[in-house]
């Protein structure tokens, strides 16, 4: 059985505004799969769609279901989710700056005993020396990089079974994001299944084992690591490689052009 399933979801914002249509998509147990696409594509509906956060953004899922495990999330509250072991580090890092790095971490924990917590946060401390020895001190004087890993650390104290990641890359230096990829590749070595929404397509096919790319709140293309970086409009539009339809700005404008070309020649 699928960990996570998401099968025909639209999701409408206001009431008006659909954003997705037909999303259907799937994350195995012990999987990392990436979700690509540019700004705007809907990945971040998608995330909210399994964490039950759409309603603090006037947003709703109008058809289809979100199934964990074979159970339905939707209409759960948020906290419900993550005690059924989803997780999320949201966009922008989200760490809470006027709290300590400790605090940070216990905010995490989701109804863990005492010792539990605190060889988790032992944990922590010795794979992140540096949180370790801030760990009193306020979590905005924290670098970027360092804001990352707690906020991911933050995610993994309540020990989820799916870790939804949104763009953990995204302002971060190139070693920092090698650091990032290397944390995630751990975190599924334990067998934590991962849903890791990227812009950086590299970064994203390096690491997991499976990938689909949304735009326009649809998934065009999907496929395993492999396929998807050797795919020609891949290559050309998300990776950068290749030359020729340089102008286009989309996976879809790409597809477009190429058979423009092949009706005209
Ligand atoms: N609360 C909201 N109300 C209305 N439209 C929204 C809201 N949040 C996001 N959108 C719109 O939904 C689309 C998808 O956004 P988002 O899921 O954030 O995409 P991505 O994460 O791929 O950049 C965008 O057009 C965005 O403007
Ligand atoms: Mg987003």
């Amino acid at each position: 059985m699928a960990l996570l399933e998401l099968a025909n979801l639209e999701v409408v914002y206001h009431g008006v505004v659909r954003v997705l249509s037909g999303v259907s998509l799937t994350v195995a147990p012990g999987e990392i799969v990436a979700l690509l696409g540019p700004n705007g594509a809907g990945k971040t509906t998608t995330l909210r769609a399994i964490t039950g956060l759409l309603d603090l953004h006037e947003g709703k899922i109008t058809k289809g279901d979100v199934r964990f495990r074979g159970e339905s999330l939707a209409g759960m509250h948020p906290p419900a989710i993550v005690g059924r072991g989803v997780s999320q580090v949201m966009e922008g890092r989200r760490i809470l700056g006027e709290l300590t790095v400790e605090e940070n971490l216990r905010a995490g924990a989701h109804r863990a005993s005492r010792a539990e917590i605190k060889r988790d946060l032992e944990r922590w401390y010795t794979r992140f020396p540096v949180l370790g020895e801030r760990r009193g001190r306020p979590a905005g004087y924290l670098s970027g990089g360092e804001q990352q890993m707690l906020a991911i650390a933050r995610a993994l104290m309540s020990h989820p079974e799916l870790l939804l990641l949104d763009e953990p890359s995204l302002g971060l230096a190139p070693k920092i994001v090698a650091d990032v990829g290397a944390l995630v590749r751990e975190i599924n070595t334990d067998g934590t299944g991962v849903l890791l929404v990227e812009q950086n397509a590299a970064m994203a096919l390096s690491l997991c084992h499976r990938g689909y790319v949304m735009e326009g709140g649809q998934i065009v293309l999907d496929g395993t690591a492999e396929a998807l970086r050797e795919d020609d409009d891949v290559r050309e539009f998300y990776l950068g490689l290749g030359g020729g339809e340089a102008d286009a700005r989309s996976y879809r404008e790409v597809k477009h052009y190429r058979r423009r070309k092949r009706w005209l020649s």
